[in-house]
């Protein structure tokens, strides 16, 4: 069975579902509020072998054990990232900023205009305060798209923008949790993606169809193999869209490492009869689990596919990207661009 790479798992947790915003496209659970407590975290710590933990879901600033739970994982000596609107890195001393290894904050649009009305007003500045401050400490920064029809063809201007102001740049496909209202049609997705890759410099795409038609190896590690997400519910999830809630802590606990081996977690391996014979098959594994499940059932291909469309197969000029390390780039279905050395940079 493939482990994760000897070091441990990238762990997710959502220490709270709360938010200080609340954007339409979000697929935190608005219900009521939960929490995962400092003595959750050490559970999770301590029953599974972790290379680093990523701080997402909601707001984890408004979590009131944030900064005592960031301490826990600095003296663990754990690589820490967090993914904010800005907020939770506000409420951060520059101590603690310097602890994480990456800082993301979430941009939709390329202007503020478009960005606060989506958001709310002042989160537009409030991002590019917070990355110039984390930078200036020397961490590093990725901006974070959600790439939905609202935006698919606007996304290259963020990434020019990240790389203006010295962060890499992520996109994850919006992934339909609570409504369809966002989610891309076939055109839109590959329009988005020929566009980003046309104007940012690639560095890892684990997006599994459009990888697998760059001609790129399959993912080793990603969703339920190299990572494991803990929901403020305490729920146990091989990826962080996994609509099916049926593992918690306890069985955490019960399974440790081996949970990657759970009947739970092994559901994401199944592929679609209709990939069958594909000679990409090995590489892009029938798509994404959670769009599939999301989207009607696991047993069906990927819409994506531009087979199941009956399309030819997407081209892209690609331009190369850097080599270096990416914290999240080993997580689920996701695609980095590197930011553009200094001395490329627009002052
Ligand atoms: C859930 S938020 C949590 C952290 C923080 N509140 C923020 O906005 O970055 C993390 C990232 O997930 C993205 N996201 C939210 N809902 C999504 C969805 N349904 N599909 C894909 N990404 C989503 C957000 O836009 C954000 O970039």
């Amino acid at each position: 069975m493939e482990r994760p790479s000897g070091n441990g798992f990238s762990v997710g947790l959502g220490l709270t579902n709360e938010c200080n915003l609340a954007c339409a496209h979000c697929y935190r659970d608005t219900g009521r509020i939960d929490r995962l407590s400092l003595e959750d975290v050490r559970r999770v710590c301590e029953n599974v072998p972790v290379r680093s933990v990523n701080l997402g879901t909601g707001e984890n600033g408004l979590h009131p054990e944030f900064h005592a739970i960031l301490q826990y994982l600095r003296d663990r000596g754990t690589t820490i990232a967090l993914t904010s609107n800005g907020y939770s890195a506000a409420v951060l001393s520059d101590d603690e900023l310097r602890a994480f290894a990456d800082l993301e904050f979430s941009l939709d649009f390329a202007t503020e205009r478009e960005q606060d009305s989506w958001r709310g007003p002042g989160n537009w500045q409030l991002v590019l305060d917070q990355t110039a401050r984390v930078l200036r400490l020397g961490v590093s920064v990725t901006i974070i798209a959600v790439m939905m029809r609202t935006n698919y063809d606007k996304l290259a201007e963020i990434g020019a923008l990240a790389s203006q102001h010295g962060a890499n740049f992520r996109v994850n496909v919006y992934q339909p949790v609570k409504t369809d209202a966002f989610s891309l049609d076939y055109e839109q997705f590959w329009t988005g993606f020929q566009r980003l890759l046309k104007s940012c410099p690639l560095a890892v795409c684990n997006e599994p169809i459009v990888r697998a038609i760059l001609g790129f190896d399959p993912v080793l590690g990603g969703c339920g193999k190299g990572t494991i997400r803990v929901t403020p519910k305490g729920e146990v999830l091989p990826c962080v869209y996994w609509p099916k809630r049926n593992v918690g802590l306890a069985e955490l606990e019960k399974w440790g490492a081996a949970i990657v081996d759970s009947p739970a977690f092994r559901e994401l391996d199944r592929i679609p009869q209709f990939c069958g014979n594909c000679r990409f098959v090995e590489s892009c594994r029938g798509g994404c689990p959670s769009r599939r499940l999301l989207r009607g059932g696991l047993d069906l291909p990927d819409e994506f596919c531009p087979f199941v469309a009956g399309k030819p197969i997407p081209s892209f000029a690609s331009r190369a990207g850097s080599s270096r390390q990416f914290p999240k780039a080993g997580s689920a279905c996701t695609t980095v661009f590197g930011a553009q050395e200094q001395g490329d940079r627009k002052a």
